[in-house]
Formats: C-alpha cells, structure tokens, sequence
C-alpha cells in the first residue's frame, strides 16, 4: 500500500476534474488505484459517463471507482457498532455533542471508516479521495478526532483514557453506563476512529491536496483551509492552481481577467512557495468523459513526483526546555489576533475563528501550566512551567 491523496477545496473549483486526472494518470502508471468520492453529491458517474455503484468498480485496467454512500456502509459495515452507540447516547445528546461542534455529517464519518478499511485491506496502491468542498471536508476530518475525544470524556474507552465516567459527566449527558457488550462495541469503534486519525495524520501515508482557482476569494479561502489543515494536524503537499487562461487571447474583454490571474498566481506562487504548485488551464469545454480529463494529465501532471509524498510541515510536537516544556504548532497564515488559546485539566484547547482543536496533553504536561504563548512567523509556540495544576 501507497498512499491516500485526498482532494479538497472550494465548491466548483475542479476538485472531480483534477482528482479523476491523478487516477487516471497513477493507473496509466500501472499502479493498483481507487477513485473514491466521499461528497453525498457524487459526480463521478457524471464525469465518466457511466453509472458507479455501491462497490469498487472497474472503469479500466487499474482504475477502480467507488461513490461511496455512508447509509448503506453503515448498514452494512458497521451496523453493530452504531448501533451501540445510538442507544447509549438518549434523547438530547447529539445536541450535546453538536454543542461540542460536532454531528456535522456523523453518515460521512462512515465514509471515511471505508476508506481506512479498504486501506488497511491493501488491495490498492493508490487512494484517490475526491471530497465535498472545503467545509465539510474540513469537518469531515476533523470529525474522528473530534469523536474519539468525546468518547473518552463519555466512556472508560481507550489506552489513553481509562477513566470512569464522572456522576458529573454521567448527569450533564444523561448515559448510562454501557453494558458489557456494547462497551465492546463502543471500543471497537473507539479503536477505529483512532486508527483512522493516525491514518490521515500520518504523513508517511496521507496527502492533502489543495484545489483553487487565481481568485482574490478562491485564494484567500485556500489560505484559511490551508491554515486549519495544519491546525488539525494534516499534511498538504500539492496545491493546484486551476482554470488559467491562455496569455495569447487576442481579446480584450479578458484583459482585466488575464491581470487579476496573474496577480493571484504569482501571490499563490509566493505564499505556497514550501509546496509542490501545478497549474492546470481553462479548456474550451466541460470535461466530461475519460478523454477530457486526460487533457489535464497531459497538460498539468507531466513532472516526476506528483505521487510522491512531501513532508511539508510537522506535526505539533513537544520539547523540554529550561523553563519546562515548550510546544510547537504549526500555523500558517494565522494571524495573530484570531487565535486563542484555552487550558483545561486534560487538553490545550487553540481556537481559530469557528474552528478549534482540543490536543490531549501528555500525561506529564497535566501538573503543568501555561505560561506564555507567541506567534513567530507559521509556528505557535506554547509554554508550559510546573506549577499547581491549572484546574485542580
Ligand atoms: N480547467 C478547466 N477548464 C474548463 N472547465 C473546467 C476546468 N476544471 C473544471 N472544469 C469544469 O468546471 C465544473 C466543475 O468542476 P468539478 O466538478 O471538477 O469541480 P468540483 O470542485 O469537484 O465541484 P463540486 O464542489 O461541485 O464537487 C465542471 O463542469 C468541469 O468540467
Ligand atoms: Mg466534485
């Protein structure tokens, strides 16, 4: 097994169009490939021209493609567990687990469940993820952390949390404990979410990869998903700059277009300098069907290395330091002003904007504080000094 290459961006910015383009190319490769839609409004089958069913099917050699549709997978994949879970959580909770910011799309969490189970079945070198638009996307894989996190505030699951429920958790969430039997299913499925996110986290096995267009709002909503991808610890390591138009139109009606293209090209260039950019033209058709699509492998995917995996950026991480511990985010284009930063007993909660991440904290960080934070140029640094535990 490869890699997974999962394809994001903004609505209608090309994410099917360049994401069939990688899957065709890597097939052509001779590599063992999985086109997958995660977006409820699949449009493989559109851009294909043929229908695409609930399993992986052969569209040619070493291409397979798969809409996946979360209800069935749930049904029929991982039916028991969610089962369990639903019946553990009474009336009201997914209001308190939507007020914990999740619950966005709990079906496409399924979707991604697949995804890791086709992996670690390691029938396909290459997964080709073609996603919804940034939003969810980003909600999308945020969700399993998200998840796993609640769980081990609900449930004793877990090798990290092996806590009891507290009667104040029990009385604010309205749970019973598990039975037995369903606590096995609600590890399992525990385990599962936990796996997926080292799985998508790890840079060894996961690519990001950004779609945009040479925009003023297309760019800065790049940037911003760009800077919460970090946030949420994910790797991206290819940006593509679509619909370019050709510098020779001889018309003038473009030549405000062509101005503002280049503006934002070179600002793109400039700001994802660390990142492998490739730019993809604006054809004079729709591309619809295999041969359209071919176009952008032929125009835009000719260098070596498009699948190689590029470490961009680190994952947060941990240092001892003379005053205690110091930790390390990475966070592009953040700007300073717009990001918070809470303690609890357990987690360092950042917050950026609508988006915040709750990071676990090593055990021995729990007797710590935090004493001071900085932004210097992409990273947030956060300093943790011994003292009495913050919320004792
Ligand atoms: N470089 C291009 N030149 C011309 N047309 C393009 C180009 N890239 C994409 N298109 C067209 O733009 C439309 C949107 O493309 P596509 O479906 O790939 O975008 P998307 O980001 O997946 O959209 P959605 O967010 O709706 O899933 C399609 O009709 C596609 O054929
Ligand atoms: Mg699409």
């Amino acid at each position: 097994m490869e890699r997974i290459y999962i394809f994001t961006g903004k609505g209608g910015v090309g994410k099917t169009s360049v994401a069939a383009a990688h899957a065709i190319k890597s097939a052509e490769e001779g590599k063992k490939t999985l086109l997958v839609s995660t977006d409820m409004a699949h449009n493989l089958g559109d851009l294909f021209e043929i229908p695409i069913g609930k399993r992986p099917e052969a569209i040619m050699e070493n291409l397979d493609a798969y809409e996946i549709d979360p209800e069935y997978v749930m049904e029929h994949d991982f039916n028991d567990m969610m089962l369990s879970l639903l019946k553990l959580l009474p009336q009201g909770s997914p209001r308190a687990m939507e007020g914990y910011g999740m619950l966005p799309g709990m079906e496409e969490l399924f979707a991604l469940l697949k995804i890791n189970e086709i992996y670690q079945e390691g029938t396909y070198e290459r997964i080709i993820v073609d996603c919804a638009p940034t939003g969810e996307t980003l909600s999308l894989l945020k969700f399993p952390e998200l998840l796993s996190w609640y769980m081990e505030k609900l449930f004793p699951v877990g090798k990290i949390a092996v806590r009891v429920l507290s009667p104040i958790a029990r009385q604010l969430y309205k749970v019973e404990l598990p039975s037995k039997a369903a606590m096995s299913d609600i590890e399992k499925l525990y385990l599962k979410l936990y796996h997926l996110q080292e799985l998508l986290k790890n840079r060894e096995a996961t690519s990001i990869r950004l779609v945009t267009l040479p925009e003023k709002m297309v760019v800065e909503e790049t940037k911003r998903n760009y800077m919460y991808m970090n946030l949420y610890n994910f790797n991206v390591d290819g940006l593509y700059i679509n619909r370019i138009l050709p510098e020779d139109i001889a018309n003038p009606f473009f030549d405000e277009w062509l101005m503002i293209q280049r503006k934002y090209r070179e600002q793109l260039q400039e700001s994802f300098a660390a990142i492998p950019i490739y730019e993809i033209p604006w054809y004079d058709e729709e591309l619809r069907g295999m041969k359209a699509v071919k176009r952008i492998c032929k125009d835009a995917l000719t260098e070596d290395g498009i699948f190689d995996g590029k470490i961009i950026t680190q994952r947060e991480c941990f240092e001892q330091n003379s005053k205690g511990y110091l930790m390390t985010v990475n966070l592009p284009f953040a700007d300073k002003s717009g990001v918070d930063l809470y303690q609890s007993d357990s987690d360092i909660i950042i917050k950026i904007n609508n988006f915040k991440r709750n990071i676990p904290l090593p055990n021995v960080l729990r007797t710590y504080r935090v004493t001071g934070a900085k932004m210097e140029g992409e990273i947030l640094s956060i300093q943790f000094e011994k003292g009495d535990a913050a919320y004792e």
